[in-house]
């Protein structure tokens, strides 16, 4: 079967920005100390790596080998953000990609020319998401109101979230001179 090979380099984005996803993950592991938020974690970790393995899977299934990406959705976000310093910082941050990927994913889903191993595998990684920003943002609203960071919360999310919304403006931008248009486009009527 013959594949777009712009197809690998679109399936290597989703790959890396779950690996990164997956590292940022690591690092809460390193700082959290609640032990049920750790658990949580170590599910949470587990769905993300499984998820970079999927979309690797489908490129070595197409026959290919994963492109590297050094200008993805999560280093464009990173660069921009800076330094997480605060687990504030850091959840929020995963709040943002979290649902970022969430809403992404299905855009793509949503497009009427998706082959069925690939809806397969954004149905897959999709199911995850609302736990992942469901607990995640549980945590973070919790942690902010027992050290009264309430309004640091608040103020890092909308920070985040404006930058989130510029890198993938670009990301689109980018998208649409590869292969002219961009798969979070509306599907077409
Ligand atoms: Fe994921
Ligand atoms: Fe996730």
């Amino acid at each position: 079967m013959s594949i777009d090979p712009r197809m690998i380099h679109l399936y290597s984005y989703y790959r890396d920005a779950e690996l990164r996803g997956a590292t940022l993950l690591l690092k809460l592991t390193m700082r959290v100390e609640n032990i049920e938020a750790q658990v949580k974690l170590s599910r949470h970790l587990a769905d993300e790596t499984r998820h970079a393995w999927l979309w690797t899977k489908r490129i070595t299934d197409l026959g290919y080998e994963p492109v590297h990406v050094d200008d993805g959705y999560q280093t464009r976000i990173g660069r921009a953000v800076g330094i997480p310093r605060s687990l504030i910082d850091l959840f929020a941050l995963t709040v943002v990609v979290e649902e970022r990927a969430q809403r992404r994913y299905i855009e793509h889903a949503q497009r009427s020319d998706v082959d069925p191993e690939t809806l397969a595998i954004l149905h897959e990684v999709t199911k995850d998401e609302k736990w992942h920003i469901g607990w995640i943002k549980n945590e973070l609203k919790e942690m902010a109101r027992a050290n009264g960071g309430e309004g640091k919360m608040r103020e890092t999310l909308q920070r985040y979230r404006d930058i989130d919304r510029q890198v993938v403006a670009d990301l689109v931008a980018k998208e649409r001179d590869v292969f002219g248009f961009s798969f979070s486009d509306a599907p077409e009527a």
